[in-house]
């Protein structure tokens, strides 16, 4: 049964003092989590260690990286490689989030450069796709996000396809407060899903979790997550808020 995620991701936001007291503050909520279930916080590089240590005896709870260098070691000034990430302990990396892809100019090709040292490292994954308002307004969003996988994912053999987790944003609902409606969400999900089994056949599509992100919130969580292809979200604005992420976990099947 393939896994259902809550991922947190804080982007820059939060002090050290702030983003520990949130972490704690959940975590005093005991919330069960069961077997197939996963909350995972996407925390600023320089609180990675202190959020690790702090999850560090809680079932289901894990620490992931907002991103990592494509580049293995080297003269590489400011950048972060997924081998100092996994020398203290992480086990998740946020790839190719639209932040990224639109700021910071980085492409499919770059992706697929970063992915495949995740997954030298033992690292999942937690690759991001999604259309602009643009491409949805022309109807060209599943072209546009089978690209993506194409590009960035499908030169994976099988065994190691089925160690990421996709996550699909549509731009247009990421900190706007548009939501995709559940049907958009499902219909998006299950063609990802159909392009996964194309490629590697119903068994190891069937266990890839594909999360939902885009204004993912405290009472809409349930309703996206209860659609059968929806594994789960990648949370912005209202992870930042205890009560709100902590309605979201609840909300997972
Ligand atoms: O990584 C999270 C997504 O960008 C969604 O952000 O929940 O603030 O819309 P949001």
């Amino acid at each position: 049964m393939r896994k259902q995620i809550a991922a947190a991701n804080w982007k820059m936001n939060l002090t050290y003092q702030l983003g520990e007291k949130l972490l704690n503050d959940i975590l005093e909520a005991e919330i069960a989590i069961s077997d197939n279930q996963q909350v995972i916080f996407a925390v600023p590089f320089p609180y990675l260690i202190m959020a690790k240590s702090t999850v560090a005896h809680e079932k289901g709870y894990d620490i992931a990286a907002q991103n990592c260098s494509d580049k293995k070691n080297g003269a590489y000034t400011g950048e972060v490689s997924v081998e100092m990430l996994q020398s203290v302990g992480i086990k998740y990396i946020i790839i190719g989030h639209s932040e990224r892809r639109e700021y910071f100019f980085e492409t499919n090709k770059t992706l697929a450069d970063k992915v495949n040292i995740c997954l030298e490292n033992d690292i999942t994954p937690i690759f991001c796709c999604g259309e602009a308002l643009s491409v949805r307004e022309k109807n060209g969003q599943n072209d546009y996000v089978q690209k993506q996988l194409e590009e960035s994912l499908f030169h994976l053999d099988q065994d190691k396809i089925i160690n990421v987790v996709i996550a699909y944003e549509p731009i247009w609902a990421i900190g706007t407060g548009k939501t995709a409606s559940t049907q958009q969400a499902q219909e998006m999900h299950q063609y990802l899903r159909s392009v996964l089994a194309n490629k590697y056949g119903h068994e190891i599509a069937d266990q890839i979790s594909i999360l939902y992100g885009g204004s993912v919130k405290a009472n809409n969580a349930s309703e996206l997550f209860s659609c059968p292809d929806v594994d789960g979200g990648l949370v912005g604005g209202a992870s930042l808020v205890a009560q709100d992420f902590i309605q979201i976990i609840k909300a997972l099947k």
